[in-house]
């Protein structure tokens, strides 16, 4: 019975990923289904699956030891979680399997996507040397599309990466030493910065084929555990208004790509204000608690110490990770990451602008 359980399963999960010929690790050209899609995956912590496990980026960017994955895979995956992430869910809704870490062992099937984020990495170089920047994330992805090309030929590969979804989360640790001391003009520079690194990387994604970008914005940053004024919980403004001049930012270039790239089409994730709004009112959602982490130490365990394994190694663990908004000190848990997940697929224009991820996996 066991092993009739076992073929079926292999069974179902080929017929899952869409080219038949993904089962046997190589795909022939023509052969993909006609509205075979594509995600591809870019970003920080919040969008990593496991990268971080390959690389030497130092132990505050690592999770690859419990209670993170407990609740989902039931093992640590490296995902700052307590199981799935938002592009975990997005590959779900859009019928695809979990879309894998670029970096995990003997990868070579790249007709469903692949995931090239990095706990603690940011569009600058600088921030937190050792992960995997963006410059980086963007030359494996170069990589991977000369591979299509190879295993399926020019005008094919073109076709998967023109219809495929650009999903991106960057940015946010790019202004982890900006405070409520930094000077306005010097925060704008840093803006600068990074949306310039991010528009670089977008046009060579374009350049390649790419025509279909979703972005998560900034998080509001004084709202994590870890940024709340300890005292009292109260959401920082000063942290946040960072984030929140990133955000402007974002979505005024990536109007101005609109307007220059024939057939560019983006989406934008209000993720600041559908956090903000899980953080300040989780009842609303389905929530008991908006502030106080399930795993970590301090007094809304906004430390950085899940798992004991960073230096801190007393920590406190929630009992049931679904009443939590946050998992660790900077990471939503998995029932929060479905409601954005959501959000972020089919939610209303407010939400999601100016094409929700759904809309955009429809175009062909
Ligand atoms: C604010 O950040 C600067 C670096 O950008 C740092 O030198 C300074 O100590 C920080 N101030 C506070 C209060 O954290
Ligand atoms: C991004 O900015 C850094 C400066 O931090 C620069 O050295 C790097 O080359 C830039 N990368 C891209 C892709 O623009
Ligand atoms: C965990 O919390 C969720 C949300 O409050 C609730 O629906 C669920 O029943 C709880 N599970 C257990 C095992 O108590």
């Amino acid at each position: 019975m066991a092993s009739v359980g076992f073929i079926f399963g292999v069974l179902l999960l080929c017929a899952n990923l869409f080219t038949p010929s993904s089962c046997n690790g190589h795909a022939s050209p023509g052969r993909l289904p006609e509205n075979h899609q594509a995600l591809f995956i870019f970003g920080d912590s919040l969008f990593d699956p496991g990268n971080n496990n390959y690389i030497n980026c130092g132990i505050s960017n690592q999770a690859n030891f419990t209670p993170y994955g407990e609740t989902f895979f039931n093992y640590p995956t490296v995902r700052f979680c307590d199981g799935r992430l938002v592009p975990d869910f997005i590959a779900e809704f859009a019928k695809l399997p979990l879309i894998p870490a670029f970096l995990l062992p003997g990868l070579n099937e790249f007709t469903n996507g692949v995931n090239f984020a990095s706990g603690g990495a940011g569009a600058l170089v600088e921030t937190h040397p050792g992960t995997i920047n963006l410059e980086m994330q963007l030359s494996y992805f170069l990589k991977v599309a000369k591979s299509l090309r190879e295993e399926l030929g020019d005008a094919e590969a073109k076709k998967l990466l023109m219809r495929a979804v650009y999903l991106f989360s960057i940015g946010g640790n790019d202004y982890h030493n900006v405070n409520s001391s930094t000077p306005q003009s010097y925060k704008r520079q840093y803006v600068g910065m990074v949306i310039g690194n991010i528009t670089t990387a977008l046009r060579e994604i374009y350049e390649v084929g790419g025509r279909k970008f979703g972005f998560q914005n900034a998080g509001p940053l004084g709202c994590l555990p870890a940024g709340l004024k300890q005292s009292n919980g109260d959401c920082v403004q000063e942290k946040s208004a960072v984030g929140k001049l990133h955000n402007i930012a974002l979505s005024k270039a990536l109007q101005k790509l609109e307007g220059q790239l024939q057939g560019f089409k983006y989406s934008i994730f209000d993720y600041y204000t559908s956090l903000y709004l899980l953080t300040n009112y989780p009842s609303k959602y389905g929530f008991k608690q908006g502030k106080i982490a399930c795993c970590g130490s301090g007094p809304y365990r906004g430390v950085n110490s899940c798992g004991g394994k960073r230096g801190v190694k007393q920590y406190h663990l929630c009992s049931n990770t679904s009443e939590h908004v946050w998992f660790d000190f900077a990471h939503t848990t998995e029932t929060a990451n479905r409601h954005l997940a959501q959000l972020m697929w089919s939610g209303p224009p407010e939400v999601t602008a100016p094409y929700n991820v759904k809309a955009l996996f429809e175009m062909l």
